[in-house]
């Protein structure tokens, strides 16, 4: 275990999971409960966000910072992707020094064997991020399942940010029958709008002051969305993209919220959701917004 001093208090950070296992049973009693958050790192508004609701609702709160080879498509992206450890614990010791911090190596999570376990998520995998990214949903179900065996939490908080995500996620627990609840939390925005990512720190000023079109675009569609169909409201926003040369429109795609399949015709009873991915200078931003 490293400790990290921060003024005075001392905040446990863990590289092993050997170590953690150990640290959390010398904590741990028969009926407290750990509350977990997953990340990996570049720690913005919206993580905190989940530390703090977990620090409200359990004993121990658990934070792991790990950059997950196995979940990414594309080597560039993920050699591209922020690592900053140092801020992070900082970060996480000004929340609350009592915080719990995982940060292990690729070693220590996949043990020689860097691959993804292949699930099966009764087709949300298919969808949008699936089917822009492929294999990226079983490596995220392969981290976050050996995070859960590790860490053992009562709870997770996932951000709504990642929704395909976090319904992946919640299947992989049924389907697993996995003693974890699954928490959802609200997306954090910027002050313009903009959902924050870790994936931020890599657009420039202008950029970022220009990618709160990307919500501006999103709430245009849910005010269209009350009164034209699917595939009118699908058409203007690609329309309006066209016309946008600093960003590129990966998908715009309105989804049934609980199965995640295309919209076609608006059924009364089901709720729906609009899911974007855009591109701006190569790094790729998503967001998404409950159409109800
Ligand atoms: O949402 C993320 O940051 C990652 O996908 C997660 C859940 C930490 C798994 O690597």
């Amino acid at each position: 275990m490293f400790a990290l001093n921060f003024n005075k208090t001392i905040m446990p950070i863990f590289y092993g999971k050997a170590t953690l296992t150990e640290f959390l049973n010398s904590v741990k009693t028969s009926n407290s409960t750990i509350g977990f958050v997953p990340t990996m790192g570049a720690l913005h508004q919206g993580h905190l966000s989940l530390m703090q609701q977990s620090l409200t609702e359990n004993q121990h709160t658990v934070v792991s910072i790990f950059v997950n080879p196995t979940q990414f498509n594309n080597p560039e992206d993920l050699e591209k992707y922020p690592r900053t450890l140092e801020a992070d614990t900082q970060k996480i010791a000004s929340l609350d020094p009592n915080i719990i911090v995982y940060a292990p190596s690729v070693e220590d999570i996949y043990e020689g064997n860097v691959t993804s376990q292949d699930f099966d998520f009764d087709g949300l995998e298919n969808q949008m991020e699936g089917k822009f990214r492929p294999g990226h949903f079983n490596g995220v179900g392969t981290i976050v399942k050996r995070l859960f065996e590790i860490v053992t939490p009562t709870n997770a908080y996932f951000g709504e940010k990642d929704f395909q995500q976090l319904q992946i996620v919640k299947k992989m627990v049924h389907k697993n029958h996995l003693k974890v609840n699954i928490i959802g939390c609200p997306i954090f925005r910027e002050a313009n709008g903009l959902a924050m990512s870790s994936r931020n720190e890599r657009l420039s000023a202008t950029e970022r002051e220009q990618a709160a079109v990307i919500y501006k675009i999103l709430t245009a569609a849910k005010e269209k969305f009350k009164t034209q169909n699917c595939e009118e409201v699908k058409q203007w926003v690609e329309k309006t993209f066209k016309t946008n040369e600093m960003f590129d429109l990966e998908y715009f795609e309105i989804a049934n919220e609980e199965t995640l399949t295309p919209c076609e015709a608006k059924l009364k009873d089901k709720n729906y959701r609009a899911f974007i991915a855009v591109f701006v200078n190569n790094i790729r931003l998503i967001d998404t917004i409950s159409l109800k």
